[in-house]
C-alpha cells in the first residue's frame, strides 16, 4: 500500500515482564534513540501485553518504571519522544477489539511466537497471549504509525499488522486510511544470542543468569558473564565465512561488531587468527564501556519513581490525542453510531 498520505510516525513497544538485556538495548533502543531526531516518536511500555503471561502484581509496576527508567537512561528524551504506557490509552484496546474482528483465525494459526510461548500446553495458554500480534497492531495502527524499530523476532508480528491494515483498509472501503507500517529490523544487533546457547535468543526469561547480559549489570558482572560465554575451541576467522557453523563465536563477533559500530568483517580483520582468550576480554571492555554507564544511570533513575510517573502521565496524554482521534475515525468508517 503506497498510497498513504499522512505524516512519518515511529511507534515501538517493550513488555515490562522483566528486566531490559543486551537484545532489547541493539535489537530497539538503540534504535529508538537515533529516531527521535528524526522522527514523530512514540515508545511504549506495553504493559498490557506483558500480562498475557502472569504478573506478579507486586512487581508489574516497577518492571513498568524499569523500561522507562531503561529509555531515558540509554538517550531518549522525553520532551522529544513521547514515553507511555499502554494501558493509559485506552484506544489500543478498543481499536485491538475491532481489528480481534478482521484479523483470521488462520493468521493468528501461524504465529511461530504463540507456538513457542504456550509450548506443548497450548490448552493452558492465556486468550490474550493468542491474540497478542492483534493487540500489536492496534497499538502500531492506532497512531498511524509508518516505521517501527523492533529486532528481529518481531518480524512475522509486523507482517500480521501489514495484513490487518490491508484488509480494514479493503473492507471497509477506506483506501489508505492505514498505512503499512514497515519493520525497521536491519543492522548489527537485530538478533542477539544467548551467552550460553548461540542458537537461542537472549531473552530476559532465560532460565539462567549468565545467559543475559542486563542493563542493570554492573562491570564486575559483564565481565564475569562474557569469561564464562560459551565459546568453541577453535581461534576466530578471518573472515565471515568462517562464522558458519559456529553460532557462538558468530554471537560474540555480532556484539562487538554492533557495540563498535564496525562490520562482522572489521572485526574478524583485528581478531582473525586469535583465540577467544584475547577476543573475549577486548569484547568485555567495550560492553562496560559502553553498557555499565547506562546501568548507573539506569539505577538512579529508578530511585525516582515519582519522576518516572509524571514522564508516564504527560506521554500518555500526548498518545490519546493522537490514538482517540483514530478510534472515533475508525467507529465512524465501522459503522458504529457516534
Ligand atoms: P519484547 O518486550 O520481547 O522486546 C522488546 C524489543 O527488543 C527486541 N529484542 C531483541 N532484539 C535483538 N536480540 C534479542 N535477543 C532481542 N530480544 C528482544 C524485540 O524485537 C523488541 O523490538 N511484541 C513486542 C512488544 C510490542 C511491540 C508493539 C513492538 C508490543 N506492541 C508494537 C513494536 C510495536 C515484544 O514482545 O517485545
Amino acid at each position: 500500500m503506497t498510497g498513504y498520505k499522512g505524516p512519518n510516525r515511529v511507534f515501538s513497544g517493550i513488555q515490562p515482564s522483566g528486566g531490559m538485556h543486551l537484545g532489547n538495548y541493539l535489537g530497539a533502543i538503540r534504535k529508538f534513540v537515533d529516531m527521535q531526531h528524526t522522527h514523530d516518536c512514540y515508545f511504549c511500555v506495553v504493559d498490557m501485553h506483558a500480562i498475557t503471561a502472569w504478573q506478579d502484581p507486586k512487581k508489574l509496576r516497577d518492571q513498568t518504571f524499569h523500561i522507562v527508567a531503561s529509555y531515558l537512561a540509554a538517550g531518549i528524551d522525553p520532551r522529544k519522544a513521547a514515553v507511555l504506557h499502554q494501558s493509559a490509552v485506552p484506544a489500543h484496546a478498543e481499536l485491538a477489539w475491532i481489528f480481534n474482528c478482521v484479523a483470521r483465525l488462520g493468521w493468528l494459526d501461524r504465529m511461530t511466537q504463540f507456538k513457542d510461548k504456550a509450548g506443548k500446553d497450548k490448552e493452558r495458554a492465556s486468550v490474550g497471549l493468542y491474540t497478542y500480534p492483534v493487540l500489536m497492531a492496534a497499538d502500531i495502527l492506532v497512531y498511524k504509525a509508518t516505521h517501527v524499530p523492533v529486532g528481529e523476532d518481531q518480524k512475522q508480528h509486523l507482517e500480521l499488522a501489514r495484513d490487518i491494515a490491508g484488509k480494514f483498509n479493503r473492507e471497509f472501503e477506506a483506501a489508505d486510511y492505514f498505512p503499512s507500517p514497515e519493520p525497521l529490523i536491519k543492522g548489527p544487533g537485530a538478533r542477539v544470542m544467548s551467552l550460553r546457547d548461540g542458537t537461542a535468543k537472549m531473552s530476559k526469561s532465560d532460565p539462567s543468569e549468565q545467559a543475559t547480559i542486563y542493563l542493570s549489570d554492573d562491570a564486575d558482572a559483564i565481565a564475569r558473564k562474557i569469561k564464562k560465554a560459551k565459546t568453541d575451541p577453535e581461534p576466530l576467522p578471518s573472515e565471515t565465512a568462517g562464522l558458519e557453523n559456529r553460532p557462538e563465536a558468530s554471537n560474540l563477533v555480532g556484539i562487538y561488531a554492533a557495540l563498535s559500530g564496525k562490520t562482522d568483517a572489521a572485526v574478524l580483520k583485528e581478531f582473525g587468527g586469535e583465540g577467544f582468550g584475547k577476543f573475549k576480554p577486548a569484547l568485555a571492555g567495550l560492553v562496560v564501556e559502553k553498557i555499565a554507564p547506562i546501568g548507573a544511570e539506569l539505577r538512579r533513575l529508578e530511585a525516582d519513581p515519582g519522576h518516572l510517573r509524571s514522564i508516564l502521565m504527560d506521554g500518555a496524554a500526548r498518545a490519546r490525542s493522537i490514538a482517540d482521534k483514530t478510534v472515533a475515525e475508525v467507529k465512524e468508517i465501522v459503522g458504529f453510531v457516534v
